[in-house]
């Protein structure tokens, strides 16, 4: 089956750059009938906007709000502007993340700990609510959760963020029961992809491309591609699946990275 979303409507939060960006492209190139971005600055969400219309997106088809991805207000408000502008919310991709918290547990700065919990595990609860009450409750839709090999097993110097994926596999898993049989929850899990968060890891680029089993580095399109499939009715027998997009570190085997 052809990968299509023709006619659905998709919201990406921390849509702005990174994977959120490539993955509302491929939205777009898919047929979406609508894409909602956010993230926390409206400038970037507008730049990004253009980027997207450069590329030969209808600029009708783009709503671009800043929307803070921890605040449960802007979530509902988000939502609620989607439907209103676009008419449905099928989609809903949670992939804003944050890693402030670098260091080993036992000394990790709480203040750090409890933003990347916030937004990496809270905020997908809020934007799930939001749609499932706005739309998805009496419409289905589909859900795709942004995680991380590092949510798979544990690795040094960032347990608050591991900690963080780790707890969004298990949303994945415990929303897919409760969601099913009308909403579809998965996520994705990369490895070290070229965006600005990963940006410690790739001083070295050749090195951590190294440990990646296929010898390179993700870009954010691998990960794009993986979580349209997903949200589209290609994966219509899958639900509370967690699939590493990764270079083979899970799959093949591999140490030492994040
Ligand atoms: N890159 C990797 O190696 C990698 C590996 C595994 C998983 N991931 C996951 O992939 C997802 C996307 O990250 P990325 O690598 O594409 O990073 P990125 O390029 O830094 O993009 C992060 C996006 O999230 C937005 N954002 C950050 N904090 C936010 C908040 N509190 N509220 C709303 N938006 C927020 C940012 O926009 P603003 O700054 O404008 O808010 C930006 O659009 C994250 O969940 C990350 O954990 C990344």
């Amino acid at each position: 089956m052809e990968v299509s979303i023709e006619g659905k409507v998709a919201v990406v939060t921390g849509g702005s750059r990174g994977i959120g960006m490539a993955t509302a492209l491929e939205f777009a190139r898919s047929g979406a009938a609508g894409l909602t971005i956010t993230s926390r600055k409206a400038e970037n969400v507008e730049t990004a906007k253009t980027q997207l219309v450069e590329a030969g997106v209808d600029t009708d088809k783009i709503l671009a709000l800043p929307a803070r991805a921890d605040s449960e207000e802007a979530a509902n408000e988000a939502i609620e502007a989607t439907v209103e502008r676009f008419g449905s919310c099928d989609i809903l991709v949670n992939n804003a993340g944050t890693n402030p918290a670098a260091g080993m547990l036992m000394d990790v700065d709480l203040g750090a700990l409890d933003k990347t919990w916030a937004v990496n595990l809270r905020a997908p609860l809020l934007w799930v609510r939001a749609a499932f009450h706005a739309w998805m409750e009496k419409n289905g839709g589909t859900i795709v959760n942004v995680a991380s090999v590092a949510g798979l097993r544990p690795s040094p110097l960032m347990g608050a963020y591991n900690v963080s994926k780790a707890g969004l596999v298990h949303m994945t898993r415990q929303m897919a029961m409760e969601l099913a049989p009308d909403i579809r929850v998965n996520a994705v899990a990369p490895a070290v992809v070229k965006t600005r968060l990963a940006s410690a890891l790739l001083h070295d680029e050749a090195a951590t491309a190294r440990l990646h089993p296929l010898g390179r580095v993700g870009e954010p399109e691998d990960v794009a591609r993986l979580i349209v499939f997903l949200s589209s009715d290609a994966a219509s027998w899958m639900t509370g699946a967690v699939v590493p997009v990764d270079g083979g570190v899970i799959g093949a085997g591999s140490s030492g990275i994040s």
